[in-house]
């Protein structure tokens, strides 16, 4: 006779996925914050940069890797990328989700990046540098609209940044060039924009150089922070998936590509040495 288990019965690890190594700036915040959980990273590296990739596309590679997090028995999954944040949480959510596994939740980082507009921006211009895909979406547009329809926003798309951040660039001289330009063309196009989102977990490894073009009026906001405060918050507000998380401060790394690329540029994300398994994600 075969035993049956409820899965919801056991704890499981907090799954944090993106389309390569850009949630790791992500992740370096919530673990910061909240050490004691045990974590599985899956970077699609081998598949990224996902930013000029079409919306099915990018629906069907994360959904790929949430299933693959769940698999690993992951209660509950971060899309650390805002690019897939746009284009396939909500159907991810609404569709996926109560179908399969209603227990298990899968959040992303434009709403709790949202939130924090409001409180910073005095002239209620403010600006988002994300990829071409995230700027298409007009999801952070949307998501500012519904809690602070004052608030203007508007989109710069920044395809070059992230194959910058990928292919270890972020610090060369080529990048200043697509860093400035990017910069002037957003404030350019509005010139009253006092708070800049930057709407990629890639970016804030190009903060040095996007701090040295952007003007000392205009606050910059690497979304990390507010995301892993924000899953804190939700964490205390929802008592039922806090107790479902496994407490082994234990940290596991997973890609798509070969382990020595990512370790390499893991290393410099995050600070401290990596060590990854390669998987393959499956239709
Ligand atoms: N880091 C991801 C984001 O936040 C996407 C980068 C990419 O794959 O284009 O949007």
């Amino acid at each position: 006779m075969q035993l049956k288990t409820d899965p919801t019965a056991t704890t499981g690890p907090i799954g944090i996925f993106d389309s390569g190594f850009g949630g790791l700036t992500v992740m370096h915040q919530i673990c910061e914050l909240m050490p004691r959980y045990d974590y599985v990273y899956l970077g699609d590296n081998a598949r990224a940069p996902y930013g000029t990739r079409s919306f099915e596309l990018v629906h069907e590679f994360t959904l790929q890797a949430v299933r693959h997090l769940f698999s690993l028995g992951c209660p509950l999954v971060i899309l650390a990328c805002n690019t897939a944040s746009a284009k396939a949480l909500r159907t991810i959510q609404q569709r996926f989700l109560p179908q399969t596994d209603a227990w298990r939740r899968v959040l992303g980082v434009v709403r709790p990046t949202a939130e924090y507009v409001g409180e910073i921006s005095k002239s209620r211009h403010v600006g988002v540098m994300a990829t071409p895909g995230t700027v298409r979406s007009r999801t952070y547009e949307l998501e500012i609209a519904k809690l602070f329809p004052d608030i203007s926003v508007t989109g710069e798309a920044c395809p070059m940044w992230v194959p910058l951040v990928e292919n270890g660039e972020a610090a060369s001289e080529g990048a200043d060039y697509f860093v400035r330009q990017h910069i002037e063309s957003l404030l350019h196009r509005d010139p009253l924009i006092d708070t800049v989102i930057l709407g990629c977990t890639h970016y804030p490894l190009l903060l040095p150089k996007i701090r040295r073009y952007m003007p000392d009026h205009v606050t910059v906001l690497p979304q990390g922070e507010y995301v892993a405060h924000s899953l804190s918050d939700y964490l205390r507000r929802h008592p039922e998936m806090d107790c479902r998380l496994s407490t082994g401060a234990t940290r596991r790394f997973l890609t798509t590509e070969q382990p020595d690329f990512f370790n390499e540029s893991a290393t410099m994300f995050l600070g401290e040495h990596v060590s990854a398994e390669r998987i393959l994600l499956e239709a």
